[in-house]
């Protein structure tokens, strides 16, 4: 027997109840199939994104069907020419134990290479995001101040230290001075801010005296605002989230001062991963040697069964994370 999550109806921003656990067995396998039992499961704050009824860059998981999901997998059985029994697959598998996969949403992984948990955090999609947001759109150079909003998350602490090794000061805003103290005496930062207890106005004033020339948009709502207050003439500002937005897709508020964008003429660029697949041996290889090497730190929030997975999506948009997200079933 099969256990997985369902939806039982679209996010709407009323309620997060929108899960069930449900039991059942896997459909025969076709061709270009593969039985998978997931090892690991990735939770993410676009998992809201992807169970509401709006344009996105991926249709969404209609009610009744399993939540989607990154996660780690070995292949249990196969009617493709690209995976056999035994072999360790990432991709999209969905929230359950077990579950008949097309191949086309699978990559290999090579556990020799990395752990599991590294392949879904710093040398995953996460980790993917956070370079190509920071090193191809954001462009920081030395000595730039570059500042990354969410910066002791999943994306936010690999776009902070792919700046970091670019020679950029780096200021990271988190929540709390746990996260904080985390920024300055792990991931090396340049200056912190806590945006639940300092203020935020008056902070990057402090750290960022000449102005911002990158920002790393993770969070959007009233942190983007105040950032956008600062930018430098010509600064860059990549947007890759917008969690704070994130418990009402239909009323999500943008900056009051978006007219800053022409005075001070700065670029403002959104992406999602999907604009760059074709590039992930080159994000793989840059933070794999990054990593081996000690430049870069990954960092996982771990908890343990299928039955964590709602709990777990809630701790991502109140900030209960210490790190990348994921589930060991
Ligand atoms: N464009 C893409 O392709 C792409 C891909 C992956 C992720 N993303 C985006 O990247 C962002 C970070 O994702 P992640 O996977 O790395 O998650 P994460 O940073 O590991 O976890 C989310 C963090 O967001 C912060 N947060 C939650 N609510 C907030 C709020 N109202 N205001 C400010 N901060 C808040 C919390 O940190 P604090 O404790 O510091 O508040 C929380 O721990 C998200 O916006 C996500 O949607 C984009």
């Amino acid at each position: 027997m099969v256990t997985q999550i369902r939806t039982t109806a679209f996010f709407d921003g009323t309620t997060d109840k929108v899960f069930k656990l449900t039991h059942d067995t896997p459909k025969p396998l076709q061709s270009g199939e593969v039985l998978v039992r997931t090892d690991w499961i990735s939770i993410d704050p676009g998992m809201r994104g992807w169970i509401t009824n709006k344009r996105s860059y991926m249709p969404p998981v209609q009610p009744g069907e399993v939540m989607r999901c990154f996660g780690i997998a070995e292949v249990l059985e196969s009617k493709s020419d690209k995976f056999k029994a035994g072999q360790f697959v990432t991709g999209f598998m969905g929230v359950q134990t077990q579950g008949v996969v097309s191949d086309a949403l699978l990559r290999p992984v090579d556990l020799s290479l990395a752990s599991p948990q590294d392949y879904l955090s710093g040398l995953g999609m996460t980790g993917f995001t956070g370079y190509f947001g920071m090193s191809d759109i954001g462009q920081p150079k030395a000595e730039e101040t570059v500042v990354v909003s969410a910066a002791s998350g999943a994306v936010g602490s690999i776009a902070a230290q792919v700046a970091k090794l670019a020679g950029a000061r780096v200021i990271g805003i988190a929540g709390g001075p746990q996260k904080c103290q985390y920024l300055l005496d792990t991931l090396k930062l340049d200056g912190v801010i806590d945006y639940k207890n300092d203020d935020i106005k008056s902070a990057l004033k402090q750290h960022c005296p000449k102005g911002i020339d990158v920002y790393f948009d993770n969070v959007g709502g009233d942190i983007l605002e105040q950032v956008i207050a600062r930018m430098r003439y010509q600064g860059r500002i990549v947007v890759c989230g917008s969690i704070s937005q994130y418990s009402d897709f239909a009323n999500a508020k943008g900056p009051n001062n978006f007219i800053a964008v022409i005075t001070q003429s700065l670029k403002i660029q959104g992406f999602t991963m999907k604009d760059y697949m074709h590039r992930i041996p080159e994000a793989f290889n840059y933070l794999l040697k990054a990593k081996h090497s000690g430049e870069m730190i990954f960092r996982e929030h771990i908890l343990q069964g299928i039955e964590s997975f709602e709990e777990g999506l809630a701790m991502i948009y109140s900030g209960k994370n210490h790190g990348k997200l994921l589930i060991k079933l």
